[in-house]
């Protein structure tokens, strides 16, 4: 038999998790349109009682997406239920997902509750998630780690109780994928109602193993996999989406279970919104959605894929979305093609204002740059979102000297609480010129923790998108800008870094 592989993405959820990756309503929205778009199964929007932005945002997910089921995470409590519940209230199909944790040093040291209590908490919970869906997951949080007498024990309660998928996942990465496997194997085989309910996995990856195990899990009879786009997530990441699916469907041959209803030329374009998004940069050397996953350096392997591509490619670049990154508009565009294309790309807008604003820094970087590419419009429709009319500081203007044998200086003009402020400084290079003259206005004292650069396309005409990650008062904050001056770029990060540490987050962690 060879069953569909049901694809259940955390991006929002679990990948949100991530030190700085913390993602507005509209954002998540984007993102999981691009998940629908590539008809993703089930997408986990959020963890609605965690704050009122993670609900509205839940909720917003539920409204947009009409294809994929929306998921809500919920502790195995009541209210967080009942928080999850409304939420989901719009969408057209929805899940609830509760979890407690079951591995004995989780319930002693976290919990400090009897297996027992355990249980029957569990089982309350999915019975009582059943009064808003039939559509309910149970976890048993660090079941990587649990003891397989009360795993089974506790899974058998809670199908009885009307669970109808039950996720296992390896919160602390600890498993090694034979023994994930021989997990999954023996819980499906020891507990008597388990084909009840399907069965799933969520890997976190601490020791890289994140794709084995899920892997090995779905060899083992698993027919869910919780994944997140490039791998993003709590500490290491969770298993990428990305991996998963093109190793299913490229072994076909070796898994009893396909992936066939998925649209995998979406990946390439919902890995760099994520990337984006978040500001968490793409490694080149990352399996699919990396700059070189499919580029040949070697003159041996350049000849073989020459004379057959099959000699050294197992995949298509264009079956993953590669070859889609089209040159699509020009500086003579229009606004309906412009609007045309953002649509073909599923990013529509609230207002019109927010469209004539996109259409306006087009029409600049159009000036700047002959060709436009899918890739240019995605950076500029994240950073119509990043500016907010509400913001504390913008940069109005940058202008820095650089030359052979001197010190760069920077002369900068910002707008500060609404008043405009000029400031120059020098620095070590441009980028450090362009940021202490910022900071010698706004005295933030933020501390840099990351800087980097990436091209969003080819070419020296290409964007650079810049990526800060900045900490403050121990809260850890990612800032993203671009353009295709990259000091310019540089500068619009640190502002919208900046930016983010003064909006208050007042969010619960699902596992604390
Ligand atoms: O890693 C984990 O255990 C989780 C659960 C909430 C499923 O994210
Ligand atoms: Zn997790």
């Amino acid at each position: 038999m060879n069953d569909k592989l049901i694809i259940f993405d955390t991006t929002l959820r679990d990948g949100e998790q991530s030190p700085g990756a913390s993602m507005t309503k509209d954002e998540k929205v984007r993102i999981a349109r691009a998940l629908e778009r590539m008809h993703v199964d089930v997408i986990e929007a959020g963890f609605p009682i965690a704050s009122p932005g993670d609900f509205e945002a839940v909720k917003a997910v539920a409204e947009a997406v009409k294809d994929s089921t929306v998921c809500g995470l919920s502790r195995a409590l009541d209210k967080d239920i009942d928080r999850a519940g409304e939420a989901l209230k719009p969408a057209n199909s929805a899940r609830i997902h509760t979890f407690i944790a079951t591995s004995p040093i989780h319930m002693r040291e976290k919990l400090r509750m009897e297996p027992d209590q355990v249980l029957e908490q569990a089982v309350r919970a999915v019975k009582y998630a059943r009064k808003y869906t039939d559509n309910v997951e149970f976890s048993p949080e660090d079941a990587g780690r649990s003891e397989p007498d009360f795993l089974c024990r506790i899974l058998e309660a809670v199908i009885d109780a009307g669970a109808t998928t039950l996720n296992i996942p390896d919160t602390v990465g600890y498993s090694m994928p034979f023994q994930f496997g021989e997990l999954i194997k023996t819980l499906r085989e020891r507990i008597p109602n388990s084909d009840k309910a399907i069965f799933s996995v969520h890997c976190h990856n601490d020791l890289g193993l994140a794709v084995s195990n899920s892997l090995s899990a779905v060899a083992n009879g698993a027919r869910q996999v919780e994944c997140t786009i490039n791998g993003l997530g709590e500490r290491a990441g969770n298993a990428a989406l990305e991996e998963i699916v093109m190793a299913v469907k490229t072994r076909r041959d070796f898994f009893a279970c396909n992936v066939d209803h998925l649209d995998t030329t979406q990946i390439v374009t919902c890995s760099r919104l994520v990337s984006g998004i978040t500001g968490f940069p793409v490694q080149p050397n990352k399996a699919i959605v990396g700059a070189n996953a499919f580029a040949h350096e070697s003159g041996i392997h350049q000849d073989g894929v020459l004379k057959s591509r099959e000699t050294y490619e197992i995949m298509r670049a264009q079956d993953v979305g590669w070859s889609d990154n089209r040159m699509v508009l020009g500086k003579h565009s229009g606004r309906n093609a412009f609007r045309t294309r953002l649509q073909e790309l599923g990013i529509e807008f609230k207002t019109e204002d927010e469209l004539n604003d996109a259409f306006a820094r087009f029409k600049d970087l159009a000036d700047k740059k002959h060709e436009i590419y899918d890739d240019d419009l995605q950076a500029l429709v994240t950073e119509v979102n990043l500016s907010g009319e509400d913001e504390r500081f913008k940069l109005v203007a940058l202008r820095v000297c650089s030359e052979t044998g001197e010190t760069p200086d920077a002369s900068v003009t910002l707008i500060m609480d609404g008043e405009e402020k000029q400031t120059h400084a020098q620095g070590d290079g441009p980028v450090d010129a362009a940021f202490k003259a910022i900071e010698s206005v706004v005295h933030s004292g933020l501390e840099l923790l990351l800087y980097s650069v990436n091209n969003i396309t080819t070419g020296t005409d290409s964007q650079g998108e810049v990526t800060v990650r900045v900490k403050k008062d121990g809260r850890i904050v990612n800032g993203q800008g671009a353009d295709t001056d990259i000091v310019i770029a540089s500068a619009k990060a640190y502002i919208n870094a900046l930016n983010k540490t003064l909006v208050p987050e007042d969010r619960a962690h699902p596992q604390v």
